[in-house]
């Protein structure tokens, strides 16, 4: 039987001109930028699957996937078959593949619901574990973060929320407070957890190569496609250089850093050369300069690269405490199950 796709109303599935109203004012700000979302249609969502397969230096996928393996066991140990895990910025849920299997086999049933806001790519996903796992009872949200979190609260049994992929380093720095006091909100009932994969590695060799690799900049460069697209505009892809720039704070002491003064990615483009694109289904035209940096992002932090005690400073405030903490060897990663504070 089909299973039903719920939505909500969101930029990716929103009429043109909500379109407009969400894009066009970055594009015409100063600095210039799209929001980091904006990357994952389904072509995005696709060409992101290749920074996880192909890129040798993008460890992340790696690392967290081998994390969630060991650590299922602890993970799942509280759930049972009234309980529902829900997966913020889901892409494909290759990485949940071992616990849906764990649950599967230690209660017969799950609740998963999935929440992105790429559509189609979302409902290929579901497609591929309907196939995989026949009785899951799986339920996609299409949406943002916020929205699907505020539906799952709606529903009855315990919950495990899990953002995985270190995407929350990728929430502009003014929001990741408020999101993660929705997150605590989120969590009413005393077995509800939020799992959260981090990175944590902060040599910059390791993070310029991850974000320098050709898979990255194909990526990062489906926004000029999504743009051509979406405002019948003519961003030619040979008049911008990839750019992605490691801010390090290289004078401090990592452990004593605040949440406000973090090490992150810029990510964008450098346009070449003095240059002007036309987006015609709004009858407008943008002006580059020569060297100016467009980014893919709220100018600011992106990819944000953290120490646990950081993060956890953060979370705190949240009113979030660590119920469980798992690193890899080389402390590259960091999988933390969170609870709420007992206040
Ligand atoms: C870095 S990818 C991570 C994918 C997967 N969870 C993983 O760990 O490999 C981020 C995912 O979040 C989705 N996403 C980005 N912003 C979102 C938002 N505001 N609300 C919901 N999904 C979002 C993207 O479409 C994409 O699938």
């Amino acid at each position: 039987m089909e299973k039903q796709i719920l939505e909500s109303a969101i930029p990716n599935t929103a009429t043109q001109s909500d379109l407009v109203s969400t894009i066009l004012p970055g594009l015409q700000s100063c600095p210039k930028y799209v929001p980091h979302w904006y990357v994952y249609d389904k072509l995005g969502s696709e060409l992101f699957d290749r920074v996880t397969n192909e890129n040798p230096h993008y460890h992340l996928y790696r690392v967290e996937t081998s994390l969630l393996k060991e650590h299922t066991g602890s993970i799942i140990r509280n759930f049972d078959e009234s309980s529902i895990f829900a997966e913020l910025g889901a892409g494909n849920s290759s990485k949940m593949h071992s616990l849906i299997e764990a649950m599967l086999e230690k209660e017969g049933s799950l609740r998963f619901i999935p929440i992105d806001i790429a559509k189609e790519f979302l409902e290929e996903s579901a497609k591929t574990l309907n196939e995989k796992f026949p009785s899951l009872n799986l339920q996609p949200f299409v949406g943002d973060y916020v929205d699907g979190m505020e539906y799952v609260k709606s529903l009855q049994g315990p919950k495990l929320f899990i953002f995985l992929g270190s995407s929350f380093s990728n929430i502009p720095m003014a929001q990741m407070l408020p999101f993660l006091q929705t997150v605590r909100n989120t969590l009413k009932g005393n077995r509800d957890r939020f799992l959260i994969g981090l990175d944590i590695t902060r040599e910059p060799e390791i993070v310029e190569e991850m974000y320098g690799h050709f898979t990255f900049a194909d990526f990062n460069r489906n926004v000029l496609t999504r743009l051509n697209k979406d405002f019948r505009a003519n961003f030619m892809q040979e008049n911008f250089e990839h750019y992605a720039n490691y801010h390090k704070n290289n004078d401090k002491d990592t452990k004593g850093l605040m949440v406000e003064d973090p090490e992150y990615i810029e990510l964008g483009f450098r346009s070449k050369h003095r240059h002007t694109v036309s987006l015609d289904s709004v009858g407008t035209k943008i002006a580059f300069q020569e060297d100016e940096i467009f980014y893919t992002h709220v100018p600011g932090n992106m990819s944000m690269k953290w120490d646990w005690q950081q993060f956890e400073k953060l979370a705190n405030l949240a009113g979030l405490v660590t119920d469980q903490l798992w690193t890899d060897p080389g402390n590259k990663f960091a999988l933390g199950l969170l609870k709420a504070d007992s206040k």
